[in-house]
């Protein structure tokens, strides 16, 4: 396909424009609630003995709006910028992306008024009651409608492998929302799951490790797949290892929930396989780690002056790093000392902040100025300074919670002489509050980022706009294998 018929393809950027805006919105509320719910852990005076600013309540608003908000967010617009350019070929039907983004929001919108009303399932990240999760099929089945309905209607003979990567994370999305959700209603607000005992924990964790799996690893290799070569303006370094990396990674994440029920009343073969394909998981995620960090070979001096390239780079690092302390942590001796432990809280920030964020700010700062015809973010001295207080504020976040989580896994087990318990719980949070602080700050430096961020997007915004940048044509096309 030439130049001309690339640039002749007007794609819907509208509702792309639309998502990026509400990723920032809902990021800076979402790790504000985290910074509260830090505060929280350090002062438990700001609970304010009010059920609706309590840490229990608050705590699901955190997680729902930074996975489902600002994840979810930067996962639909990356996802409908990519499919467009990659198939040059426009949405199906602007109206439904329409329809996507405002249902989107009022659907947030509804679930956190409901959690901070005290209306829940008590199912981690599936927490909303059975209207709201309707809603959300609902929605999600119109994503996947535009979604695949472009790659239908590509232009192109083969479908770029971030297309696959997102194409897979929309899939099981829908597959497992829809199967943990499955409930018994008894009122409006108030329902009762399908499944009982350990089946309904087994489906919820086969859930909660698909979130993971497919939601924040998944969907966030396919922006990586994307934005790793165009920031770099070279072709993947594989992209034959990239097909393998996205056959084998779908294939093992699936089995490996059993991992967060280990000593539970879970069949114990059930437990084994869980932990078995969380440490052969290793091996795929390491790939594809690899590949984007190898598609800077003969390029890495770029990092010395690009920071949009060092949040991409960096994002890769803590994805191989969360990777890796992953199937360790999914050893059942090894998770006898970590579960239950702030070590599971500095495991799931070094891949939420460390990858997730990361990889999200590195793509969006790509993404804005051309979305607004931009050459160039407004400051690029703001972006590194943002880059520099993300990394230190993840580094001291996850560094703090590993050592509270080795002291109270070993402060949990110490056992005197006689077999009496060397210490009290109370002891072990005594312990844990050095750490709470540094959790604290090293969570406020990182909202700080993020808040940097938005006032860099919305001086850009404000400048009048520029010619559309040189390299606003699809360029990370592959080559077919
Ligand atoms: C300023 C940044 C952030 C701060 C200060 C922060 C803080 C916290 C705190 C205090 C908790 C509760 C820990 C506990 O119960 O002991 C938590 C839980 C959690 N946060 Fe964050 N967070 C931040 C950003 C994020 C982001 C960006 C994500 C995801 C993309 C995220 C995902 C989660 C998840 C999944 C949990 C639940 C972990 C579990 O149950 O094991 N957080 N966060
Ligand atoms: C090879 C990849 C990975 C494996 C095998 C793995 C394994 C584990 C294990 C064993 C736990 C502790 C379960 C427990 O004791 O309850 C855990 C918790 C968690 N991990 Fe990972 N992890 C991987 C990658 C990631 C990545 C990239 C993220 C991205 C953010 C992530 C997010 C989480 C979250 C949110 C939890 C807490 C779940 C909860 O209890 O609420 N993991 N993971």
């Amino acid at each position: 396909m030439n130049t001309a018929t690339q640039q002749a393809v007007a794609y819907n950027y509208k509702v792309v424009r639309q998502f990026t805006i509400a990723t920032l919105i809902w990021g800076l509320l979402g790790m504000s609630m985290g910074v509260f719910i830090a505060a929280q852990l350090v002062w438990p005076e700001l609970n304010f003995d009010l059920p609706w600013t309590s840490f229990g309540r608050i705590r699901p608003i955190h997680t729902n709006i930074v996975i489902f908000a600002f994840g979810g967010c930067a996962l639909i617009s990356t996802s409908l910028y990519i499919v467009q350019r990659s198939c040059y070929a426009r949405l199906p039907s602007d109206r439904a992306a329409s329809l996507l983004f405002w249902g989107w929001q009022a659907m947030l919108l509804a679930t956190v008024t409901s959690y901070a009303l005290g209306y829940t399932t008590s199912k981690e990240y599936a927490e909303m009651e059975w209207p709201l999760a309707i809603v959300l099929a609902v929605l999600w089945l119109i994503y996947l409608w535009l979604f695949f309905g472009t790659i239908v209607r590509r232009q192109t003979s083969h479908i770029y492998v971030a297309n696959w990567f997102y194409g897979a994370f929309i899939i099981v999305t829908a597959m497992v929302h829809i199967i943990n959700h499955a409930a018994t209603p008894v009122s409006l607000l108030k329902s009762y799951s399908l499944y009982s005992g350990a089946t309904d924990a087994m489906v919820q964790w086969w859930f909660g490790h698909s979130v993971v799996g497919f939601i924040l690893s998944v969907g966030f290799l396919g922006m990586m797949y994307y934005f790793v070569p165009k920031q770099v303006n070279r072709p993947i370094y594989s992209y034959r290892l990239s097909i393998v990396h996205f056959w084998a990674i779908i294939s093992v994440y699936i089995w490996a929930g059993p991992h967060h029920l280990h000593y539970t009343a879970l069949p114990d073969w059930a437990q084994s396989l869980g932990m078995v394909m969380s440490i052969i998981l290793l091996v795929p995620s390491w790939g594809g780690m690899i590949n984007g960090m190898m598609t800077l070979s003969g390029a890495w001096h770029k990092l010395r002056s690009d920071p949009i390239l060092r949040f991409l780079v960096v994002a890769l690092a803590f994805y191989g790093m969360s990777t890796f302390e992953g199937p360790m942590m999914a050893i059942k001796t090894v998770n006898s000392l970590s579960h239950y432990t702030d070590w599971t809280i500095g495991h799931v920030h070094a891949g939420a902040l460390g990858w997730v964020a990361m990889v999200s700010f590195g793509s969006l700062y790509h993404m804005i100025p051309k979305l607004w015809n931009h050459a160039e973010m407004y400051s690029t001295r703001l972006i590194n300074l943002h880059f520099w207080l993300a990394t230190a504020g993840t580094v001291i976040y996850i560094a703090a919670m590993w050592v509270n989580g080795l002291t109270q896994g070993l402060m949990w087990r110490a056992i005197n002489d006689d077999g009496t318990l060397s210490y009290s719980f109370v002891e072990a949070l005594q312990a844990s509050h050095a750490g709470y602080i540094a959790r604290l700050i090293g969570g406020s430096l990182f909202l700080l980022g993020m808040l940097l961020m938005l006032c860099n997007t919305w001086l850009t915004l404000r400048r009048p706009a520029q010619q559309p940048a040189p390299d606003n044509v699809p360029a990370a096309q592959p080559v077919e294998v």
